[in-house]
């Protein structure tokens, strides 16, 4: 028997899902204390092989809505990385391990009030806003949501695009994302319809010219960012020269920024 430590939850896998040999989702049974905003992050980690072992935890952002009865989270799978050399290996039944304690800056309470919410990821990046799109609040707060997913390659893809056709479909949220919700998938390193970095796309004004934009303005855009270090601050750079200001839960801004956890 192996203890299990007071500020953790142990929970149930349900379901698993791999798109690549790098990347594969996984959903969890949800404890009915488990509170958490949708966008933000909790530690995860595996029960300890034998008693005494230390358990190595990393920061996941929660991939589904806080109305949702299950848990569900996106991950790389790291070469040798601690703690994703074992997980991708779970199997439905098998028992993961929550801190109580769920955090983050990408929620919607962070951002002053606007008409347009654009979501920029790259990589696992997009999963705190596979939680965001997926609730009502976002739809209440904003006309239109824009969500931008960019990877190497377009197998990485797929989560991105099955959870925004899965969202429009949905019963709960499907109403109000109609003709409001709009993923725009970008690659780098393989031809498909639209090729490029992110940020390339805002300096040449491409993205914009997508929904009939010049250009983002503070009094009506806001901007949620996650994904690499190195891709972070050149958005967060680009939105600065704009005149955009950071915001936390503390103090709303025009823009809020989390990096992608485990790489
Ligand atoms: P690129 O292929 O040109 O490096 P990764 O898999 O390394 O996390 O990268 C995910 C995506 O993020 C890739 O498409 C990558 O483009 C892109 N990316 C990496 N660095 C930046 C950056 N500084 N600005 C914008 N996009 C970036």
């Amino acid at each position: 028997m192996t203890t299990i430590p007071d500020n953790v939850f142990a929970e149930t896998v349900t379901e698993v899902e791999h798109y690549t040999d790098r990347l594969f989702r996984f959903r969890l049974t949800r404890p009915a204390s488990f509170r958490f905003r949708s966008g933000e992050f909790v530690m995860i980690g595996l029960p300890p092989q034998n008693d005494g072992d230390k358990i190595v935890y990393r920061a996941y952002s929660i991939a589904s809505p806080s109305w949702d009865d299950t848990i569900e989270f996106y991950s790389i799978k790291v070469p040798d990385g601690p703690l994703t050399e074992h997980l991708q290996k779970i199997k439905e039944g098998d028992t993961v391990l929550m801190r109580k304690k769920p955090t983050g800056t990408l929620v919607l309470d962070a951002l002053l009030p606007g008409k347009t919410l654009w979501m920029i990821s790259t990589g696992t990046g997009f999963a705190p806003f596979a939680s965001l799109i997926r609730d009502p609040e976002a739809y209440e707060k904003f006309d239109q949501v824009i969500v931008t997913h960019t990877c190497r390659e377009k197998a990485e893809l797929a989560y991105s695009i099955n959870t925004v056709t899965a969202t429009k479909d949905d019963p709960l949220v499907g109403e109000f994302t109609a003709d409001r919700l709009h993923l725009v998938t970008t690659t780098t390193r393989e031809d498909s319809p639209l090729t490029g970095r992110i940020t390339t796309l805002m300096d040449d004004g491409s993205l914009y010219n997508l929904f009939g934009r010049d250009g983002l303005k503070r009094d009506q855009d806001r901007v949620m960012i996650c994904g690499s270090m190195a891709m972070l601050n050149d958005v967060k750079d680009r939105l600065e020269a704009m005149g955009f200001v950071e915001g936390s839960n503390s103090a709303p801004g025009e823009f809020v920024v989390e990096r992608a956890f485990v790489d």
